[in-house]
């Protein structure tokens, strides 16, 4: 057999798909895929890991020279070739294979039997995008694709698996385009983006699995486990991403860390309904799986249709956590977000719900606008409530009329009155979304989703509507679209507050399509509003976290990450999201304390320091701050600008945690570091901290300074007296006064150091110990933190 070189071109830029012998080599910078047409035209996968010389495989193959006890032999000649002990590329069903196939086609003639095997292949210059959903983009000489088909003519249905190849972001992608070539319709009732068989033992023989789950206001918290036998996995079903599992998980080596070891990542490029999934069995090898959740679904085909998957996001390094982060967060940058959102600095926000909820007006807003022009804020959000009956959550969705009575002069006034303040405007929309009490419902009650004759659920107060409908997406289009036009808006929030029930539309042929095509539509929608406006910047957001996803970033910049403002919750939400999205997409806002979602009680300084390592904003009734406050206020800002670029786009990492209560994060771009320290919980009589800075040049010398930030004197109550020459009362009124005016420094350090030197991790200042205050002491307490910055001083030799 020859040596076929399928894309010369790209083989020198380092990355190449090449078939030689059977076998399909897919390059990429640091990564291998391979994988081979058996002698019965099945595909086994043969290896998903660090980068190998393209050679004879057979080393890496599966054995089979002896026979398997209780299986099924595939053909009567070849009683060692069963289906169920070889890793393959796409399983079909009923062949001898008893592990879950990722794909369930019921014809009229043969059932649920499936042989799929290989019948040809094509290579594609860069990425070929699909015709219904949102895909990942690479041009030619970014990617190319792998188009292999399979088919079992006896059933009438033809596969074909698309790969495309990201070789620098190292990343693959993988999607299913399966077609009815038979005489009758059939019905898929499942059919999953990518199936990966993987031996156990390339991770260590007890892999892990790590996802990131949640609830409103606690999405995305990290979860790791040893995978044991049978399922694992995460799903979601309420006909979106979900804040209950996000549809992005990691596989991980026993020993791996942040720093070290092997690991897989997978996502999705979907907002609907997910499944992903890990089988182990007894053969050791790992089935891992991902696409659209089967529940509840079902698509007919009619002879010569087609039906297309979401797109799955394949990724893996053998440097730890971090080391998988950066290649998906690079991907998500380059080939995931509309190319004009790319390293488009994103504004500093001011927003109007935690502080306004419904009650906005022009004059209330106004009034918020000078202070945040005053404090350097760049762009003012009006949030829910501008719009006509929007009192309160039970009215007036599905309207865009705006309120006169709150707005008399209309929007064009505000918006008007914020340019000449030096703030872009922005608008908040939910256009997926009806309330009973509005006008739209009152002229179409048909355009919400429901079951025929059954009452529909109410959830926050509101209906779905029915996206199926073509006249619902034009209504949406057409709405959105003029509110955009009449006014200068730079930046639109769209929002979708509540799940899918009642999942049910006479627009599509068979109840099992209506939760996949109301998310197709959707996404059509957000492509007709949004590509022709490209000097709109679009937020999603969907009760904070609840569609926090990828296909979601094919249309918008960023995406609002909870609604939990509280920084030690955003911790581990933000932390949770860093394994797989960059921070350019994670919006992240400060709001007042005690917090409104958990009543925690946190400074000032670790609002922000948190806040900034992502898309920073203001939710805050800012004529509430004191003047010590808007000093700070203003400084963070100021701060935030100066480092923006690197806050958003820097490389991000996480230090492995040295106690489960202390978080270190890391940005740096080559040129500049930032570190930020943050402690949940105070213990006493405390061990010194380490703070490792990791990625500096070892023989250069740097100097590490704390960023200035002040303490607010009332966090101290009668504690105060012990510095004060006079007593006072902590309730009293001369201290709440001082407090306004007055604050004390907070950790003035600093350090200096080769690079080399700082990776042994910096011996930290005390932290205060109950003995003394002076301005070197860290004052953390609980949910104290400090942000360091890293400056070059010497070149090394
Ligand atoms: C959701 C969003 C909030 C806010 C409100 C408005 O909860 O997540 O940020 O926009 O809706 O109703």
């Amino acid at each position: 057999m020859g040596y076929v070189r399928i894309s010369p071109a790209a083989d020198r830029d380092g990355h190449v798909i090449e078939h030689r012998d059977g076998t399909f080599y897919l390059q990429t910078a640091h990564t291998s895929y391979w994988f081979a047409v058996t002698e019965h035209g099945h595909l086994e996968h043969i290896h998903y890991g660090p980068r190998l010389a393209i050679q004879d495989p057979s080393a890496l193959r599966w054995s089979r020279v002896a026979r398997g006890g209780s299986t099924v032999a595939y053909a009567p000649e070849d009683v060692r070739y069963s289906l169920d002990t070889l890793p393959l590329e796409f399983s079909g069903i009923g062949q001898g294979d008893y592990r879950t196939s990722p794909c369930e086609i019921r014809t009229a003639h043969v059932g649920y039997d499936l042989d799929l095997g290989y019948r040809g292949h094509e290579v594609h210059a860069g990425s070929l995008a699909a015709r219904t959903l949102p895909t990942a983009h690479g041009t030619p000489a970014e990617a190319t694709t792998l188009v292999i088909d399979l088919a079992d003519e006896r059933a009438g249905i033809e596969v074909a698996l698309h790969y495309t190849v990201f070789a620098a972001a190292d990343v693959i992608t993988r999607r299913v385009v399966v077609r009815n070539t038979g005489p009758a319709e059939v019905v898929v009732e499942k059919l999953l983006s990518f199936q990966l068989d993987l031996p156990e033992a390339s991770l260590g023989g007890a892999p892990r699995l790590i996802t990131f789950d949640g609830a409103w206001i606690a999405e995305t918290h990290a979860h790791d486990r040893p995978i044991g036998p049978g399922f694992s996995g995460v799903s979601s079903s309420t006909g979106s991403s979900s804040n209950r599992h996000n549809p992005g998980f990691l596989l991980a080596a026993a020993d791996a860390d942040e720093d070290h070891g092997r690991v897989h990542g997978f996502n999705l490029v979907y907002s609907g309904n997910h499944l992903g999934s890990v089988e182990r069995g007894a053969t050791g090898l790992l089935r891992v799986a991902g696409g659209i959740n089967p529940q509840g679904f079902s698509w007919p085909l009619a002879p010569g249709e087609e039906f297309e998957t979401p797109e799955a996001v394949l990724a893996f390094a053998d440097t730890g956590f971090n080391g998988l982060s950066e290649r998906m967060h690079r991907f998500v940058v380059d080939h995931v977000l509309p190319a004009r959102y790319r390293r488009t600095p994103r504004p500093v926000a001011y927003n109007s719900w935690e502080a306004l909820s419904f009650d906005v007006s022009e004059r209330r807003l106004l009034k918020q606008a000078r202070r945040a022009a005053d404090l350097g804020m760049e762009l003012f959000v009006v949030d829910d409530g501008w719009f006509a009956g929007r009192k309160d959550d039970t009215a007036g969705l599905g309207d865009y009329a705006v309120d006169d009575a709150k707005f008399p002069r209309g929007l064009g006034s505000l918006v008007t009155k914020l340019s000449a303040l030096g703030l872009q405007a922005g608008i908040w929309v939910e256009p997926e979304m009806v309330n009973e009490d509005s006008e739209l419902y009152r002229t179409h009650p048909e355009w919400a989703l429901r079951i025929p004759g059954k009452p529909a659920r109410l959830g926050r107060q509101q209906h779905v509507l029915d996206l199926c409908n073509p006249d619902v997406c034009d209504y949406v289009v057409a709405s959105v679209g003029a509110l955009l036009d009449a006014h200068d808006f730079r930046y639109v929030k769209w929002d979708m507050n509540r799940h899918l029930a009642d999942t049910h539309s006479p627009h599509v042929r068979a109840p099992g399509m209506t939760a996949h095509q109301y998310v197709a539509n959707l996404h059509d929608v957000l492509r007709r509003i949004f590509e022709p406006r490209p000097h709109v910047l679009l937020e999603t957001c969907s009760s904070g976290g609840n569609r926090f996803d990828l296909a979601m970033l094919a249309h918008s910049a960023m995406i609002w990450a909870s609604d939990d403002t509280d920084p030690i919750e955003r911790l581990e939400i933000q932390q949770g999201l860093s394994y797989l999205y960059p921070l350019s997409t994670i919006s992240a806002h400060i709001s007042n304390a005690p917090h409104q979602q958990t009543l925690r009680n946190t400074p000032l300084s670790t609002r922000f320091n948190v806040a900034c390592f992502g898309v920073l904003g203001y939710e805050y009734d800012l004529e509430l701050l004191s003047s010590e406050e808007r000093k700070e206020v203003r400084e963070q800002i100021a701060f935030y600008r100066t480092h923006r670029d690197l806050f958003q786009h820097g490389r991000f990492r996480r230090h492995t945690k040295p106690h489960p209560d202390r978080f270190v994060w890391q940005v740096d771009d080559g040129d500049r570091t930032i570190l930020g320290n943050f402690q949940r919980r105070v213990v006493a009589a405390p061990a010194p901290d380490l703070l490792p800075v990791a990625g500096l040049e070892p023989e250069t010398t740097y100097r590490v300074r704390s960023k200035p930030q002040r303490l607010m004197i009332d966090r101290f109550g009668d504690l105060i007296n012990h510095v004060t020459p006079i007593r006072l009362d902590p309730r009293g009124v001369v201290l709440s006064t001082a407090a306004k005016f007055t604050s004390l420094t907070d950790a003035a350090e600093e350090y200096v150091g080769t690079g080399a030197l700082l990776a042994q991790g910096i011996r930290l200042h005390h932290q205060f110990s109950g003995t003394e205050y002076h301005p070197g002491i860290r004052m953390l307490g609980d949910h104290g933190s400090t942000l360091y910055v890293v400056e070059r001083l010497e070149e090394g030799p």
